[in-house]
């Protein structure tokens, strides 16, 4: 049986022993994963930690507004850094899935070197989980914040990392968050992934895509935020189909609604949805944003799927 209270006492006497007297950041996104490793560092060290949010532009929308504001209630020093200009910038012309993760994971190694350079830090701190490891070193998918696992030396972008959930699963991850008392929008937090709305883009990753992604994704999210299911998201897919709008036939995007049940992320089933809430989703998708002909909905498990599309 995993012991959160034991847990939390020897990562926060790990950590202070790693540290010691140095500067540290964390990588902060806001899910539970980050928001924990970033507590728990917090409360090891201190001032000596800065969470950094990186606007990377494929957030949810409110995120950056959210997070900022959950951190400082949290008491923890923070602070948000544009970079979606150079996020875009490495995502053009790319269209395999795995060009797509490299190049997140190459950024956000680099964006993090540079602000580790202005804060004179020694450790970034990150929420990687068992899962993205695994996945990772199993060549299922580069997870974008597994990296030493697979033989590269973080030290290449400037600085050592600090993983102090590496060897926890998500329910795990959860206990944890209950047991530093974390609010409950962040212990109870449907997961979402690191390289967020980028996954969700099938094909190039561009403002105007990411754009309609993220109208779906809150639409879907506001939907079946009763459902109690383990992850509901929406893609949008690289191809086009007919569609009518307005009376006028329109040659549109098209959309997938994918909700999971799930434990751990590392297997999943397709949730069997009322019809009712998926057609629903269906009209206010199609209805609220414009470019949108038609609307689907996965029905296939992880495996043989993965949860995310890309
Ligand atoms: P997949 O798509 O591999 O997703 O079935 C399993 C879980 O992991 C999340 N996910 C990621 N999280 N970095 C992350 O931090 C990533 O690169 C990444 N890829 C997938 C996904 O949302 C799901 O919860």
């Amino acid at each position: 049986m995993f012991e959160a209270r034991e847990f939390v006492e020897n990562a926060l006497e790990e950590i202070m022993k790693t540290v010691g007297e140095s500067r540290v950041i964390s990588a902060c996104s806001g899910g539970v994963d980050s928001t924990v490793a970033t507590f728990l560092v917090h409360k090891a060290v201190g001032e000596h930690l800065i969470a950094v949010f990186i606007d990377d532009g494929l957030r949810r929308e409110g995120e950056p507004e959210f997070v900022m504001r959950t951190l400082k209630s949290l008491g923890i020093r923070a602070r948000l850094v544009d970079a979606k200009e150079e996020f875009f910038d490495v995502f053009r012309g790319k269209t395999d899935a795995e060009d797509k993760r490299k190049a997140f994971r190459d950024r956000f190694y680099k964006t993090f070197g540079k602000v580790s350079k202005e804060e004179k830090i020694e450790f970034v701190t990150q929420g990687t989980i068992k899962a993205d490891v695994l996945e990772t070193v199993q060549g299922i998918k580069s997870q974008h914040n597994v990296l030493e696992q697979i033989g590269i030396n973080p030290e290449v972008y400037g600085y050592k990392i600090l993983e102090p959930l590496r060897e926890l699963f998500k329910p795990d991850v959860r206990k944890v968050a209950r047991e530093l008392g974390l609010p409950k929008e962040i212990s109870e937090r449907m997961p979402f992934p690191g390289p967020a709305l980028s996954l969700r883009v099938l094909g190039e990753v561009t403002p105007e895509k990411v754009s309609i992604v993220r109208k779906a994704t809150k639409i879907v999210e506001e939907e079946t935020r009763e459902l109690g299911t383990f992850q509901n998201l929406a893609v949008l897919h690289n191809d086009k189909a007919t569609g009518i709008k307005n009376g006028k036939r329109v040659y549109g995007n098209i959309v997938t609604i994918r909700i999971v049940e799930s434990e751990d992320a590392v297997t999943a089933k397709a949730a069997q949805i009322p019809y009712e809430i998926l057609m629903g989703i269906a009209k206010r998708i199609t209805g609220e944003i414009p470019s949108v002909v038609r609307c689907l909905y996965d029905v296939t498990d992880k495996p043989p799927a993965t949860i995310e599309f890309e």
